[in-house]
């Protein structure tokens, strides 16, 4: 009974974790299997050895102890070559264990990369704080949302715009980090339709926790339904002074289609996505809020974020409502 509230406790803890798609212990790749597999043979080993060296800690200390009224010095030794043999042969078994697996996948992992013709190509660029996607085969880019297709090799070129960052998808598998200057390479794969939450793992500044983004795992037609409708051309605000003003104050920064610049995130079916900026969920407000909120002061979500102010922009609410509104509605359909 006494275990109650301290499961209480543990349980009203993990359940501020919240979104569970955040988990190496829920592997729904082949990558995260396989780096699954290694961190329960090292847990294994590793608590082996702590429950073993403890059994004879405690043993030796009851067995040997000072008995009342005893004032005999113990027998003292000095070397002694069996159980200094045995003390060296059983670690490095163990390393051994834990070294040639370890080993055998990160090569593994690392000679697969560049066997598969059919793998989809992708260019990962880390931005403080956000995530860009470039699909180089297919000569489109898209941000915080990563649309893969299942049952193919997706390889990943990993770039950064300014700092380290590093790209993990905890159920997929990862990490590995985003270096200006030198690109690393990975790959994963997506056995499951689903989406998966992923997170900047290094840290990059005031908003290096808000990095989040999404892997959305689809089905090849769907996928193929998504770069046919990220190759349409731009959907532009109905109204033509929002419109006016979109271009204007937007796409200086960011995209949408062939329009615009790549400095900022791509905002091409931007509607669609599950989140704005990453971490403002669609489901728990209405999008235009999340989009109100974004576009009225980024500093207020990601302190650090490039974004001016709807004050520095010049934005009078009505255009904010007007741009909110219409990228609300900017969605693809390509779930069938
Ligand atoms: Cu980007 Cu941490």
């Amino acid at each position: 009974k006494r275990l109650l509230p301290l499961m209480a406790g543990l349980m009203l803890i993990l359940s501020a974790c919240g979104r569970k798609d955040l988990s190496t212990l829920n592997p729904q790749g082949p990558v995260a299997e396989t780096q699954y597999n290694l961190m329960k043979l090292s847990i294994g080993i590793m608590a082996l050895v702590v429950v073993v060296v403890f059994a004879i800690c405690i043993y030796v200390l009851i067995k040997f102890r000072r008995r009342k009224g005893d004032k005999t010095i113990p027998k003292q030794v000095e070397g002694n070559h069996t159980l200094e043999i045995i003390w060296t042969v059983i670690p490095l078994v163990l390393l051994l264990i834990l070294g040639v697996p370890t080993i055998q996948h990160v090569f593994g992992l690392a000679k697969d990369y560049t066997n598969d013709k059919n793998a989809i190509q992708v260019k990962v660029t880390a931005h403080q704080y956000w995530w860009e996607f470039e699909y180089t085969d297919y000569g489109i880019t898209t941000a915080q949302e990563l649309i893969v297709p299942t049952g193919k090799k997706v390889e990943f070129q990993l770039a950064s715009a300014d700092v380290k960052h590093a790209f993990w998808i905890p159920a997929i598998g990862g990490k590995m980090d985003n270096n200006p200057g030198v690109n690393n390479r990975m790959y994963l794969e997506f056995p499951n339709e689903g989406v998966f939450r992923g997170k900047c793992a290094e840290l990059c500044g005031p908003s290096h926790a808000l990095m989040d983004f999404k892997a959305k795992a689809v089905s090849p037609a769907s996928f193929d339904r998504w770069i046919a409708a990220m190759k349409a051309p731009a959907v532009m605000p109905a109204d033509k002074e929002i419109a006016d003003t979109f271009t204007a104050q937007c796409l200086s920064c960011h995209a949408v289609g062939e329009k615009g610049e790549k400095t900022a995130p791509n905002l091409t079916g931007v509607g669609g996505r599950q989140t704005i900026a990453g971490i403002l969920y669609n489901d728990e407000t209405p999008i235009e809020d999340n989009l109100r909120k974004w576009i009225n002061n980024p500093q207020d979500v990601k302190s650090g974020a490039m974004m001016p102010s709807a004050a520095d922009n010049g934005l009078t609410p009505e255009q904010i409502d007007g741009i909110a509104k219409y990228l609300a509605e900017y969605k693809l359909n390509y779930e069938q």
